[in-house]
């Protein structure tokens, strides 16, 4: 097939009139970003935001199901979903419901009392994920950080394995690209490191099992902290055995291996780890649990839980480094309950699918017709969208096909007509309040970005 390259003139003059058209709709966000700069490190409440297109980020106004709208009173249909802290749409009702009940009705959102809710959450991810004990934690970075110091407890080895561009949440250890020789280095930006990430971390390639092979030799590492497909560089699937790869190696290097199914959730009720019958010794989940009520959780295999509760130098109650005040708060294990019980269910899982398989059908029409050297990944729910053809192999691969101005470029075109993309992915993730008419409506505004940048 012949491909087109992009006229990078031509998408400059594009990127100019979408930042204008995007200043001009949005008086009402502009302003308010300009108002909380004093206060606000880099002006905004989480300092990511600034890295939505356009110069300033959109105010939220109101959101419900798979709609947001802003403060300029402009709807979009969010692709977005809170980078996966939404995916079980906006506002469910029964999550809502719950919130209601538990906050309102009976009172009490945070107590040093456990309520029944916990024992059903623990009981229902056992079902979808495998590992049959389960602990709560607030995000899905505390979930990787807990569950990676277990790790080392009951291994007694001090390193953690990481794959080239991988994203667990603030976790010091997984920061880290291969250096030349192979050593773990800090990726470029990393702040405030607390030592040379070579005395804490490994990292390969993903789906490079001789390069896991020969770092797992050194018998030094405690755990592999993976995604079963990387998202968080695009998306990178595995290659055909390479899980059985990583299992096997694991296993015989006496490894433990933690599934970060945080993103990877989208792949069904269980994540890949049920989609594709992985067994990991440790899954660690957060964001979309609760339906954006914070919250996250680590699984743990049965022999493992016994021997951290059998371990008498390891201190898991009080002050050991594995807990939180306000983990397993009544609040967020009543929203956990209600959306993995009534929103986030199987048959929601097939529903989203399906419209994401409409959604990834439909750009790949167009990226095909239009002869772009590009490629859309899904994984369940969730699609994206890469510059570059064949889809990536590795974290490295994929972050050399990173096109800043295309992004942004892509970003604002949607945005200025109704659609919103995750900022810093190009990923859409559906939820079961998306349409099919939503999936079609973006194939709509993507082939009409495309046929603008390609003439
Ligand atoms: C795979 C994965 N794990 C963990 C996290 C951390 O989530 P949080 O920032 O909610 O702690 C992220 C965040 O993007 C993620 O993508």
């Amino acid at each position: 097939m012949t491909t087109i390259a992009i006229d990078r003139s031509r998408l400059q003059r594009l990127l100019a009139d979408e930042r204008s058209a995007y200043a001009e709709a949005h008086p009402r966000s502009a302003t308010a970003y300009a108002g909380a700069q004093p206060h606000l490190l880099g002006g905004v409440p989480m300092t990511w935001m600034n890295m939505a297109a356009g110069g300033f980020p959109l105010y939220l106004k109101r959101a419900r199901g798979a709609r947001v709208t802003d403060i300029d009173d402009r709807e979009y249909i969010d692709f977005a979903l809170g980078d996966t802290g939404a995916m079980a749409g906006h506002s469910p009702e029964p999550t809502v419901e719950a919130i209601v009940r538990r906050v309102q009705d009976e009172g009490g959102i945070t107590a040093m009392m456990p309520t029944f809710d916990a024992a059903w959450v623990g009981a229902e991810l056992a079902r979808r994920f495998g590992p049959p004990v389960w602990s709560f934690t607030l995000t899905a970075t505390d979930a990787n950080r807990w569950a990676i110091r277990l790790a080392r407890q009951v291994t007694k080895r001090p390193k953690v394995l990481v794959f080239a561009y991988c994203y667990h949440g603030s976790v010091d250890e997984s920061f880290a690209i291969p250096g030349p020789d192979g050593r773990a280095v800090a990726r470029p930006g990393n702040v405030g490191a607390p030592v040379d990430l070579a005395e804490t971390t490994r990292v390969v390639e993903f789906n490079d099992a001789d390069a896991l092979e020969r770092e797992l030799a050194h018998e030094d590492v405690a755990v592999v902290l993976m995604e079963p497909a990387l998202t968080n560089i695009g998306i990178v699937l595995p290659e055909p055995g390479y899980l059985d790869d990583v299992r096997a190696l694991t296993r015989q290097h006496g490894v433990l291996l933690i599934n970060d199914e945080t993103h990877t959730f989208s792949a069904g009720p269980g994540g890949c780890t049920q989609a594709w019958g992985l067994d990991p010794d440790l899954v660690t989940i957060g964001k979309a649990i609760a339906g954006g009520v914070p919250a996250g959780a680590y699984g743990l295999s049965a022999a493992l839980a016994e021997r951290i509760l059998a371990d008498p130098a390891a201190d898991i109650e009080d002050t050991g480094g594995v807990g939180g005040t306000l983990a397993g708060n009544a609040l967020s294990v009543a929203a956990m309950r209600a959306t993995l019980g009534e929103v986030l269910t199987d048959a929601a899982f097939a529903r989203m699918t399906e419209v994401a398989t409409r959604y990834t059908a439909g750009v790949r029409g167009v990226i095909a017709r239009a002869g772009l050297p590009w490629t859309i990944t899904q994984l369940g729910a969730r699609a994206e969208y890469r510059f570059c053809a064949p889809g990536p192999r590795t974290g490295s691969e994929s972050a050399a096909a990173a096109d800043l101005d295309l992004d942004e470029y892509l970003h604002l075109y949607t945005v200025n007509r109704g659609i919103l993309l995750t900022p810093f992915h190009n990923m859409a993730l559906m939820c079961p309040a998306t349409a099919s008419a939503d999936a079609d409506a973006h194939t709509e505004v993507f082939a009409a970005a495309v046929a603008d940048l390609t003439g």
